[in-house]
């Protein structure tokens, strides 16, 4: 068996504005927080224990998640006062965690369908010491570029470069044996991806990649995010965690979330999610749209590409394309 650690402390910069007040992980997709995807899919692959390691806005998560027990599980929380980095931030929460079992780490702003059952056996089958889910992409500089031998064994981890020499990239999700945790100092700011992976792979360390193409996807930027949304939605990503929620009703058009009351004569299309207690009222239109909780959207307003945040009310007769609405402010999108 193993626990997880799901690093959720970044500040969200590149999906301002939807970060002002809520942290890209709490940021809801299919009706629910991104990090409740990427629990349910830890869950599914035996991981029960998992520590959120957060630092931006860390208030917000402690009453949405408790104590996991909601969930079948159990939660702990590691908080930064100062952002620590990726692996100052798994350190610090490894040290909630005891050295007797495999540490499985998310990034906490990826969607995916990848085999974590596999790659958590391959990790164990090649005794190695960590082992990083890889997935291909068609421009590999955004991300974190590993290059392997044909055993699968990794030559080099080299962060986010202009020319990176194969599109096999770091996909966000690592197996640690307990061990290797001890490699990252304590107490100081540190990242995995430009210190401890190239410092383990040239050490001699047995850094394996274990490439999974299935459904993958980095809800860092607005476009992506609505993008994660509508592919939860209409079934392209596994929604584990939408079969143990509370959901009026699902399709492929559309996800409505308990408590939510939507007028029949309002039409919902486009992989919609409508957020819990949300009032749609007559005559509305939403399309490939997110609406928050709580949120009131008056009769006869067109809701197109948008992102309506919680408790948000929406004039009757708008028009919203490709926005951001936040109470009294709008603003377009980059998508
Ligand atoms: N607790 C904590 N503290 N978490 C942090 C901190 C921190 O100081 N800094 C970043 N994180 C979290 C973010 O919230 C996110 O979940 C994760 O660490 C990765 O940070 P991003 O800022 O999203 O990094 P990225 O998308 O540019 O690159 C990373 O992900 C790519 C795949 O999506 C790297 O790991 C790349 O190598 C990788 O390819
Ligand atoms: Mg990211």
């Amino acid at each position: 068996m193993a626990v997880g650690i799901l690093l959720v402390g970044g500040f969200g910069t590149r999906l301002m504005p939807l970060t002002r007040h809520t942290p890209k992980p709490m940021l809801p997709v299919a009706g629910l927080p991104v990090t409740q995807h990427q629990l349910a899919m830890a869950r599914n692959a035996g991981i029960t224990t998992v520590v959120l390691a957060t630092s931006y806005l860390s208030e917000v998560f402690i009453p949405y998640f408790g104590d996991g027990s909601k969930f079948g599980m159990k939660l702990l929380y590691a908080v930064e006062k100062e952002p620590l980095g990726t692996g100052g931030a798994i350190r610090n929460a490894a040290d909630l965690l005891g050295r007797d079992e495999s540490i499985v780490i998310f990034n906490g702003d990826v969607l995916s369908s990848h085999n974590l059952r596999g790659q958590i056996d391959f990790h164990d089958k090649n005794s190695a010491d960590v082992t990083l889910h890889l997935t291909q992409v068609d421009d590999a500089r955004a991300y974190g570029c590993v290059p392997m031998d044909s055993n699968g064994r990794v030559t080099a981890f080299l962060e986010k470069m202009e020319n990176p020499p194969t599109n096999t990239i770091n996909a966000g999700c690592y197996v640690f044996s307990p061990s290797v945790i001890d490699e990252i100092a304590p107490n100081t700011v540190v990242s995995i991806e430009r210190e401890t992976f190239p410092h383990l792979v040239s050490s001699g360390k047995k850094v394996f990649g274990y490439l999974d193409q299935s459904y993958w996807l980095d809800i860092g930027t607005p476009k992506a995010l609505m993008q994660g949304s509508r592919d939860l939605v209409s079934g392209v990503a596994d929604a584990l965690a939408l079969r143990d929620a509370k959901v009026l009703s699902h399709s492929p058009q559309s996800v409505v979330m308990d408590g939510a009351k939507i007028d029949t004569s309002a039409t919902i299309s486009g992989a919609s999610a409508i957020g819990p207690g949300s009032i749609i009222g007559a005559g509305v239109h939403i399309d490939g749209s997110i609406i928050g909780s709580d949120v009131v959207i008056g009769e006869g307003a067109t809701i197109t590409d948008s992102f309506i945040a919680s408790g948000t009310h929406i004039e009757k007769n708008s028009q919203i394309s490709g926005s951001y609405c936040e109470k009294g402010e709008i603003s377009l999108l980059n998508l």
